[in-house]
Formats: structure tokens, C-alpha cells, sequence
């Protein structure tokens, strides 16, 4: 049975920086009160990218999809799988994944999104993995992407400090050699109310609520315990220890959060990719982006144990082990 093996990465940030200082600002003419220092200490964050109004999820999923393409030496006419992890859709349907085909300018492969909040890169890495694997596809495209800042309640500061938009795309191809080597997959959703964005568009209308709204600390304690065990449990299936990780890449919503589990798995600092600083929760776009600016700068190197989490609403949580 093939691996799928990761032959290349992109990422794309809007050009348009958000610092803290600059959003205090921004939320003071609204008399809605927060500091760098509050965000900060509390979530690591110091500045944030964010779209264009009317820049889409397809527009940056394109543009991070062609880099990734451009660094896998790939021709978009080979894809025959594209998946999109997104929460934040260009539209109701056609799926997000169709857009960015027909962007890419490829035509024939499967192409559909997935919907797993702020786990979805992880759920579709995971997913295309069971594709190549079972032979049904030989070369694929996983993206991540999300405009978050569509869905935030910009008067409500417990939450808008928190997030930021980009995309971050890898291309996959079916190998002799690892490659992804485990992959784990979890939701419990009876927790859905601790983070939701509980609208929809219906008869015409926006109905419900269309802004994220979350239980900070409940999300906080949900994660940490969800991705320890994950991470205990992705290794034992692949028959890899922890020790023998050599790049822990964590879904980037807080770095408390990440430091936390890295003390929980006892996996040291130096091995821990951290983005959440510069770009701070961009959901499903978030571990592929970390992913892709630890390649490219050369932390991770070919031939090297990644482990990438990915945890967030629904609630839902997962892992996916590699060889690079
Ligand atoms: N600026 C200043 N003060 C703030 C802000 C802000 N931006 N937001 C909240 N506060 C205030 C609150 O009003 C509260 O004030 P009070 O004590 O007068 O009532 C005080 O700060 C403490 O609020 P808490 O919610 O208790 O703060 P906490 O220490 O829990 O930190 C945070 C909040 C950062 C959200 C934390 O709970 C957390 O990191 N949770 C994890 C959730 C997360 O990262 N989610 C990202 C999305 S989910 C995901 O990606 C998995």
C-alpha cells in the first residue's frame, strides 16, 4: 500500500498587518478597552494578518495553493484530489475546493471541502492520506484557509483579539516510502456550545448567530487534555516514540496552550513551531502555515518526525504523524 508522502508546502498572509497597539487603538474609538499587554500575556499574540473587505477564502487558498505547487515542481493538471479545510466558505455552495480548482485552472479531479473549525487541515491531510493510500488518488492538494475575520464580533474583545486570516496548502504524493505513517481523528459534539459560530443563511436571511462566540477557558482545558492524549495516541499506532519526534507543529490558537502540551509531552521548546505570535488563529490555515515556515526556513528538514495537531470547534481534535 502507498504512503502519501508531503513532495511540497506554500503559504499566503494578506499584505495588511494588524499590531495589537494598532487594535487597542481601533477598539478605543469604540470605547471597547484591551492592551497589548492583555493580549500578550494571556495568548502570546502580537500582531495579526488581515484580508482586504471583500478578499475571499478561495483568493488566499489560490494564492497559497500556487506556491505550494511552485515548491512540489507539481502541475495543477496532475491533482486528482483537491480538499479545502475551511470554516469561513466563499459561499454556500459550490464548495470552496471547486473555486480554487477552476482558479488553478485544473479540471476532472475530486475537489470538496471539510469542515472541522480549527482541526480541518489536519481532518483533510488526514482524509486525503486514506485516498492515496487506498489507491484512489495519486496526487493531491490540502489546503487550509480561512478569512476568520468575517465571522468575528469586532465589539466583542474576549474574542476578536484572538484570531487572523491566511491559508497554507501542502501537495501530497503516493509513495513507496513515508510518508504520513498515522493519523487520528476525534469530536465530541456535545461540546459544540463551548465554540460555535451558531448561524446560517435561510429563506433569504441570516438566521441565528453568525459570530464566533467562545468559552475561553472551557476551549482552553478541552485542548490541552485532547491533544496530550492524541499525541499518545497517533504515536503508539505509528510505533513511534515521543522522544523520536523532531518537530511538534500544534494548531497556533494560544501560545499557553502550546506550552502546556509541550511540557505535557515533555517535548522541549526547540522542538516546538511557534506562529501564533505573528500570526495568531487563523483556524484550519494555521498548522499549515507553521508548517510551511518551518520548511522553508529549514527547521524541518527532509527525512525528518512531524507531528501536526489540530484542535477546535465541534468539538474536534486530531493528529497526523509524517516522515518529510
Ligand atoms: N482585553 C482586555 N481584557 C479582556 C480581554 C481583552 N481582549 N478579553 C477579556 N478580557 C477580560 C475579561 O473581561 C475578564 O475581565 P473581568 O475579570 O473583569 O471579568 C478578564 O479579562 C479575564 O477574562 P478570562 O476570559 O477569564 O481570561 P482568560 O485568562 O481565560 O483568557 C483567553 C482568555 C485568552 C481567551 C483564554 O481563556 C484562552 O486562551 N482560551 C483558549 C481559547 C483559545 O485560544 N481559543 C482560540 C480559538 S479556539 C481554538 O482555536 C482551539
Amino acid at each position: 500500500m502507498p504512503y502519501a508522502k508531503i513532495i511540497g508546502s506554500g503559504g499566503y498572509l494578506p499584505p495588511r498587518v494588524v499590531t495589537n497597539d494598532e487594535l487597542a487603538a481601533e477598539l478605543a474609538t469604540r470605547n471597547i478597552e484591551t492592551s497589548d499587554t492583555w493580549i500578550v500575556e494571556r495568548t502570546g499574540i502580537r500582531q495579526r494578518h488581515i484580508a482586504d473587505p471583500g478578499a475571499t477564502t478561495s483568493q488566499l487558498a489560490t494564492r497559497a495553493a500556487q506556491a505550494a505547487l511552485a515548491d512540489a515542481g507539481i502541475d495543477a493538471g496532475e491533482l486528482d484530489l483537491i480538499i479545502v479545510a475551511t470554516s469561513t466558505p466563499d459561499f454556500v455552495f459550490p464548495s470552496t475546493a471547486c473555486l480554487v480548482q477552476a482558479n488553478l485552472g485544473a479540471k476532472g479531479g475530486a475537489a470538496f471541502d471539510v469542515q472541522a473549525v480549527c482541526s480541518g487541515f489536519v481532518y483533510a491531510l488526514a482524509t486525503a492520506d486514506a485516498f492515496v493510500r487506498a489507491g484512489r488518488a495519486k496526487t493531491a492538494l490540502v489546503i487550509g484557509a480561512e478569512v476568520f475575520s468575517s465571522i468575528l464580533d469586532w465589539s466583542d474583545r474576549s474574542t476578536c483579539v484572538l484570531f487572523g486570516d491566511g491559508a497554507g496548502a501542502v501537495v501530497l504524493k503516493a509513495s513507496e516510502e513515508p510518508g504520513i505513517m498515522a493519523a487520528q481523528l476525534n469530536a465530541d459534539g456535545s461540546q459544540m456550545k463551548i465554540l460555535c459560530a451558531a448561524g446560517n443563511v435561510a429563506h433569504g436571511k441570516v438566521v441565528g448567530d453568525p459570530f464566533l462566540r467562545m468559552d475561553g477557558q472551557a476551549v482552553f482545558k478541552l485542548a490541552v487534555t485532547s491533544l496530550t492524549q492524541s499525541a499518545l495516541d497517533v504515536c503508539k499506532e505509528a510505533d513511534v516514540s515521543l522522544e523520536a519526534i523532531d518537530w511538534l507543529v500544534p494548531h497556533q490558537a494560544n501560545v499557553r496552550i502550546i506550552n502546556f502540551l509541550g511540557r505535557r509531552l515533555n517535548i522541549p521548546d526547540e522542538k516546538v513551531v511557534v506562529t501564533v505570535d505573528h500570526h495568531a488563529n487563523t483556524s484550519a490555515a494555521s498548522v499549515p502555515l507553521a508548517f510551511d515556515e518551518a520548511r522553508r526556513d529549514g527547521r524541518i528538514k527532509p527525512g525528518q518526525t512531524v507531528l501536526m495537531q489540530g484542535v477546535g470547534g465541534g468539538f474536534t481534535w486530531g493528529s497526523v504523524l509524517t516522515r518529510v
